[in-house]
């Protein structure tokens, strides 16, 4: 309890210090944060590919900054997760409309786009819309991509409701937590009169800090959740302290 307390009382001073692998040298269960990209960086443009099913590879543009926030640069779980739906094909995006919360670059959603699925939206805070909408242009995927606006815990946009929802490297800024597991919870209405399923939700997660239990203390109240198992890099990004979930919605 007093090791919560006091990554509190250093999160007050400096909110983002973890996005910036600052993390106290003696919290031994905190990993380092490992961006893609050096922080620092400005307006580049880099090539991620993908390997998909039947031997396809996915390759995606990504325009990347440090300029708008954190969002504009790819993020490890963001990258792990691309890789797994790449490589679930594009069997499983058919008719399916697709949304990412926390998007930053977009690069997870576009993934989708790319593998065939129709109806995709990319959503973050307003200082990351332009960077999402190069990056869609950048790939030639508008449509089917679309980027909207969409602040965890505000009311959610008039959107179509999704059957795949995708969240990757959002657990991070613990003021969040309860806004994004709001979100999660509107996105996956409890008793929904739907004859639809529930949307599948994969929320790949990269644990930075003893705090981050927090954040699975509230989302146990709204869902549960099941490790994906049938990801071959599992072993490699587990060394990373990364892990891909699926969450199910309490009823
Ligand atoms: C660490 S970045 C991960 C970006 C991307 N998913 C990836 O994996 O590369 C976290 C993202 O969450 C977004 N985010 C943070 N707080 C948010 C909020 N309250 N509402 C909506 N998005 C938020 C940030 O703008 C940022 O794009």
């Amino acid at each position: 309890m007093a090791d919560l307390l006091r990554e509190e009382t250093l999160d007050d001073l400096d909110p983002l210090r973890h996005l910036r692998g600052s993390a106290d040298a003696d919290d031994a269960d905190d990993a380092d944060l490992v961006p893609a990209q050096p922080p620092s960086i400005l307006d580049q443009t880099i090539e991620l590919t993908f390997p998909s099913d039947a031997s396809e590879t996915v390759s995606i543009t990504l325009a990347v900054s440090a300029s708008p926030g954190c969002g504009g640069i790819a993020w490890p779980a963001g990258e792990v997760l691309s890789r797994y739906i790449a490589r679930r094909g594009p069997a499983y995006f058919k008719d399916k409309t697709v949304l990412e919360l926390g998007s930053g670059t977009g690069l997870v959603g576009l993934v989708a786009a790319k593998l065939g699925a129709p109806r995709v939206w990319l959503t973050d805070q307003a200082p990351l819309l332009d960077t999402m909408r190069r990056n869609t242009a950048l790939n030639g995927l508008a449509p089917p991509v679309r980027v909207a606006e969409l602040n965890w815990g505000a009311p959610l946009p008039l959107l179509p409701r999704p059957d795949v929802v995708l969240a990757a490297d959002c657990v991070y800024f613990e003021p969040a937590f309860p806004l994004l597991v709001h979100t999660l919870a509107a996105l996956v209405p409890r008793g929904s009169p739907s004859p639809d399923p529930d949307p599948d939700v994969l929320f790949c997660y990269k644990k930075r800090r003893k705090a981050d239990r927090r954040f699975f203390a509230l989302l146990r109240k709204e869902f549960t959740w099941t490790e994906v198992l049938d990801d071959p890099d599992r072993d490699v990004y587990a060394r990373e302290a990364i892990s891909l979930l699926r969450l199910t919605r309490r009823q």
